[in-house]
C-alpha cells in the first residue's frame, strides 16, 4: 500500500489508482446532464462537485468549439467531462499529477462515452500542445511556490485571443479561467500574474467566497 506523505492533504495524494473497493459512484450534473460518476477517497472532493467548481461552470462561458483545451488539476475529472461535452470536436488534456486522478478521469469519460479527454501527468503533454482555454480549480493549498511554478508554465501555453474576440463561443471562451477562494488570495495571485506573468487579468464574478479570474494574452 502507498503510504500518505505527511505533509500532503489527502485530496492532492499522488499514489497509484483506487481499487475497485475503494471506487464509488456519485450522481452528478454534468453540462446539464444528471450522470453517474466513479470517485474515491485521496482524490479532491469526492462526495459532490466542489464549491469553487460549482462557481466556476456557472459563470465560464462556453469554451471553444475546438483545438486543444486544459483542465489543469482534473481531480476526478468534472471540468474534463464538462468541456468535452461541451466542446466534442477539441481535445481536452486532463493533467493532474496525482494517478489516481486521472485514472477515474479516464474511467469517467469512457462511462460518459467521451473519446476526445486525454488524462495525462504534466511532463506527457507534448510540448508542441498550446491552448485555446484552460479551465481550472488550482490546487492553492499547494503554497505559493509550487503554484506559481504551476502557473507559469500552463499559461505562457495558452493560444493568444484575438484583440476583440467575436461574440459567440469561439471568441468569449479563450483564455485561463481559475477559480480561487478570496480568502485564499484570489486577489493577490491576479496581482502576481499581471505583474510576475505579464498576463491581463479580469476577476469576474464573485459568488460564495469565490472570485473567477480570467487571464488572456
Ligand atoms: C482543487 S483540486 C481540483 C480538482 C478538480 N478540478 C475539481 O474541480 O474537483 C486541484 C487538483 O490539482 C492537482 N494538482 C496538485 N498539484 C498539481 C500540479 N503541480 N500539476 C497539476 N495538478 C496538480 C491535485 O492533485 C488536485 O486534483
Amino acid at each position: 500500500m502507498t503510504a500518505h506523505l505527511p505533509d500532503v492533504p489527502d485530496h492532492y495524494f499522488t499514489g497509484g489508482p483506487a481499487t475497485a473497493a475503494e471506487r464509488r459512484s456519485v450522481t452528478v450534473p454534468i453540462a446539464g446532464r444528471t450522470v453517474e460518476v466513479e470517485v474515491a477517497p485521496g482524490v479532491f472532493s469526492p462526495a459532490r462537485i466542489d464549491l469553487g467548481t460549482q462557481v466556476l461552470l456557472r459563470e465560464v462561458p462556453a469554451p471553444p468549439v475546438s483545438g486543444d483545451l486544459l483542465d489543469l488539476g482534473c481531480g476526478w475529472g468534472p471540468l474534463t467531462l464538462t468541456l468535452a461535452t461541451l466542446s466534442p470536436e477539441a481535445t481536452v488534456w486532463a493533467v493532474d499529477v496525482s494517478e489516481r486522478a486521472l485514472d477515474l478521469t479516464r474511467r469517467n469519460a469512457e462511462r460518459l462515452g467521451l473519446p476526445n479527454v486525454r488524462p495525462c501527468l504534466p511532463d506527457d503533454v507534448p510540448d508542441e500542445v498550446t491552448f485555446a482555454a484552460i479551465w481550472s480549480n488550482p490546487p492553492i493549498r499547494v503554497g505559493k511556490a509550487v503554484l506559481h511554478e504551476m502557473l507559469r508554465r500552463w499559461l505562457a501555453r495558452l493560444t493568444p485571443s484575438a484583440p476583440d474576440p467575436a461574440p459567440g463561443p469561439d471568441g468569449a471562451g479563450g483564455g485561463a479561467w481559475l477559480v480561487v477562494q478570496k480568502n485564499l488570495g484570489s486577489d493577490s495571485l491576479a496581482r502576481w500574474i499581471e505583474a510576475d506573468l505579464g498576463l491581463p487579468v479580469t476577476r469576474t464574478n464573485s459568488a460564495k467566497g469565490y472570485r473567477i479570474l480570467h487571464v488572456t494574452c
